[in-house]
Formats: C-alpha cells, structure tokens, sequence
C-alpha cells in the first residue's frame, strides 16, 4: 500500500549545516559553563546541582589527587542505561524538525502529521493512526474509547506498565475498573485465568462489564520478553468469543519485531487498536502513535483534545519520528546482541546473578547477590561516579536498557565500571 501523499519533510541539507554550526557555538557555551575551557569563574559546589549531562562527572572531578588513568576516564564518559528514553536526537532528526512543513494539526491541518500518521498506519497494519504525546496517553486513550461506558473493566497485566506506572488513570479518568491476571516471567498471561476473569454477564447487577483485555509487548517489567503472533492471537479469538476488545501496549513492539523476526502488522494483527512509542529504542525524542480503525481513531483524536493532547505545530515532532522510524528499526538487532553481551559479562560478577537466557530485546534486569550485602541504591548510586547511570528495579536488583547510543564499547566499559564499584563499596562497608 502505497502513502498517498508526498513526504513533506523536504530537504534537511541545509538546515543540516545551519545546525552544525549552532552544535559548534552551543558545544563552546557548555564548555564554557562546564568550566572545561580556561578560567572557569563558577562558584563551588555550582556544578554538583546539575542533574544530569556532561557537567555531572566534575563533582568527581574534586577529588583531584586520584589522576589515574581510570579517573580520567571517569570524568569524561557518560554511559546511560537508565532508559531506552535517554537517546539524544541526531542530526538527520534535528535537521527534520528544522525544514518540515507544518501547520494546525487541531484543525487537521499538518501536512507533516498526517503524512506520518498514514505511514505508520500502513506499516502497523491498521486502517488509520493518530500521534499522541506519549506511551502512557496513547494507552490511556485506547483503554477509554473501547471502555466508552464508565463501570467497564479491563483485563491486564498485574505486572503492566498500564496497571503500574500509569497513576492508575484509567480508574482517576476514565473510571474503568482494572482486572488484573497473573503476568508470567515471560510476559503472558495464561489463557484460561484471562477466560476465567471474564465477568459473566448473569453477575451484571454486581460486576463491573468487561470489555477490554490488553497486553503488552514487549513486557518491560517482564524484562523486555517478547509476546508471540500466535499467543497474541490466541488472545484474540478470545476477546472474540466473548465480544471483549484487545489492545497492545506496544510501547516497544518494534523491539518485539526485531527480536522474533516478524514483522509489527503480523505481531498486532490480531488486535483492535495497538500503541507505539516513538521516543523509546526508535530514539525520537517526543511521541507515541496509536492505531485501529478509522472510527477508533475518529474518537481517539476527540479524546486526545480533552486531554490537552491536540498540540498544533506536531509536524516538527513527526519529523523527528519519521527519522527514527527510517534510520533506527534497523538498529533493534544489534541493540539487542549488545545486552546479551551485556548480561554474559554480569554472569562473570559472583556478586551478582542474572538470567541470560531471558535477555530477548534491549533490556537486562540482574540481582545482586544477598549474601554481598549491596544495596541496588548503593550499587548504582557508586557507578554513577564512573559516569554510569542505571536504575534500581528493587532494593535487590537494577534494571539496565540498551540503545543504539550505547556502544559495544559503552557496554564493556559498563561492566568494568560494575565490578569496580563493588569492589569499592565492599572496600569501604558500604552496605545495605
Ligand atoms: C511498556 C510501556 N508502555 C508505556 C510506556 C509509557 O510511555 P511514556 O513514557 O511515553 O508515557 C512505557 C514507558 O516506559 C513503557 O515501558
């Protein structure tokens, strides 16, 4: 199927140089600022307040006496495996954004949105798009148009980002009630809990009415496992048998496509509406699509106005996106070889415990040992002096994304850091 509209991204050349030279005055500004450059006037203590950035690696930077090899390295290299969200935009992105041809996307009017828009749609399969904020509107607004009358319920996850991370804004909101089923290490649900959850319909004077079941892929907190065609099709002839609605959290559903080798239409086939981040591995920095029919969508972009998610200009993001889109998906791959080499090498720290195996995208959740008396805070509260960002999943374990701004060497460099801070939190006592 062939987008019936020209690619009004145009021509980023230009714009492309412009922006090198502004890179190169602003790159001298934050060396300025960083105190790198000579005569650094800024008070002390002034830099340690900066939360993130190159900035961040002077507070080590105190410690002047300890000039090894190491430290110097320590005090130039950010490796951030907090998130797949971290990416910065490129160039091609930035130079997008620059030259695309825009207008009121609230009057329909963006040529930019509504040409993405139509190949996103192609690409997933489904009859029309529409481009949203975020992930968690996208889910949100999803949930509540199939969930149209209050008091309906919704079968998820009881490990899914909607349930857990989404401040419960389909009850707040939309008052749909959540029932959860029991998410499996692999990020399935069983079949016959999800049947088993169905309200039956003789109960109506008691129950709420479900109309909606949702999975997720791929299953972040499951660690990035990926959801197959054929369970989610499965999934699917049961929302058809009791004429119950599927959605997808596919927040990172490229990530799934990549890893099992199907392509997205196939992998969400089977659902009635699906939702896509752009600004995670795809590396966009604003931006989520959701896709379904033509009505779905109609009401979706009714809905995303009332939740202040009509934003005018949106072509300059869906440039950006479609950028991602072209140039990124073809990364997922190596993205993902890169955290299989990262988890082999945890295997290596006796401290530490992780199931390679299950390491299927860009994800990789470890355990610290208990006998080693670590916390995950102290763990990665001592990398962050190796400029080494992660995040704890529990007190007992950290959870690290890769992406394609991580290189092999990032990763490598990543696990040295990993086996120096404990030997340095061992060292000094500090424990849980
Ligand atoms: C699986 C999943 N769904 C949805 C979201 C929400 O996306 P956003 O952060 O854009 O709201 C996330 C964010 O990390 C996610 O991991």
């Amino acid at each position: 199927m062939e987008s019936s509209r020209r690619n009004p991204i145009g021509d980023v050349a230009a714009a492309g140089s412009l922006r090198r030279v502004h890179l190169v005055l602003t790159g001298l500004l934050a060396l300025r600022f960083c105190g790198w450059a000579s005569g650094s006037a800024e008070p002390r203590g002034w830099i340690s307040t900066i939360p993130s950035g190159g900035c961040r690696r002077k507070k080590i930077d105190v410690t002047r006496k300890r000039k090894t090899k190491e430290v110097e390295e320590m005090v130039t290299r950010t490796v951030d495996l907090r998130s797949d969200t971290v990416t910065k935009p490129t160039e091609a992105m930035r130079a997008a954004m620059a030259s695309a041809d825009v207008d009121d996307d609230v009057l329909s009017r963006d040529p930019t949105a509504q040409w993405f828009e139509e190949e996103v749609a192609r690409i997933m399969g489904k009859e029309a798009a529409v481009f949203v904020p975020s992930g968690t509107m996208g889910n949100l607004i999803s949930v509540l148009v199939h969930c149209e009358v209050r008091g309906s319920e919704v079968i998820l996850g009881d490990n899914s980002h909607i349930h857990i991370y989404e401040n419960g804004g389909i009850s707040t909101i939309g008052g749909v009630h959540p029932r959860t089923v029991k998410n499996n290490p692999d990020g399935t649900m069983d079949i016959d809990r999800i049947e088993a959850a169905i309200r039956h319909p003789d109960g109506e004077l008691y129950y709420p009415t479900t109309r909606l079941i949702c999975l997720e892929n791929t299953h972040a907190n499951c660690g990035g496992r990926c959801i197959s065609a054929e369970y989610t099709d499965k999934v699917g002839e049961l929302a058809q048998k009791h004429g119950l609605k599927l959605h997808i959290d596919g927040a990172r559903i490229f990530n799934a496509s990549a890893a099992l080798g199907v392509p997205v239409h196939r992998l969400i086939q089977a659902a009635d509406s699906a939702s896509v981040c752009l600004s995670k591995g795809l590396g966009a920095p604003v931006g989520s699509v959701i896709v379904g029919t033509k009505d779905f969508i109609t009401k979706a972009r009714r809905l995303r106005k009332t939740l202040g998610g009509g934003m005018r200009q949106i072509g300059v993001l869906c440039a950006a996106a479609y950028v991602a889109l072209k140039d990124n998906v073809v990364k997922l791959e190596d993205d993902h070889r890169k955290a299989k080499i990262f988890a082999d090498g945890l295997k290596e720290i006796k401290q530490l415990s992780v199931d390679a195996s299950s390491v299927e995208t860009n994800m990789v959740f470890f355990n610290i040992n208990e006998s080693s008396m670590i916390s995950s805070m102290s763990l990665c509260e001592a990398l962050e002096k190796f400029g080494v960002l992660a995040m704890p999943a529990s007190s007992t374990s950290v959870r690290v994304v890769i992406h394609y701004q991580i290189s092999e060497s990032d990763v490598h460099y990543a696990l040295t850091s990993i086996k120096q801070a404990i030997q340095e939190i061992l060292a000094i006592g500090t424990t849980k």
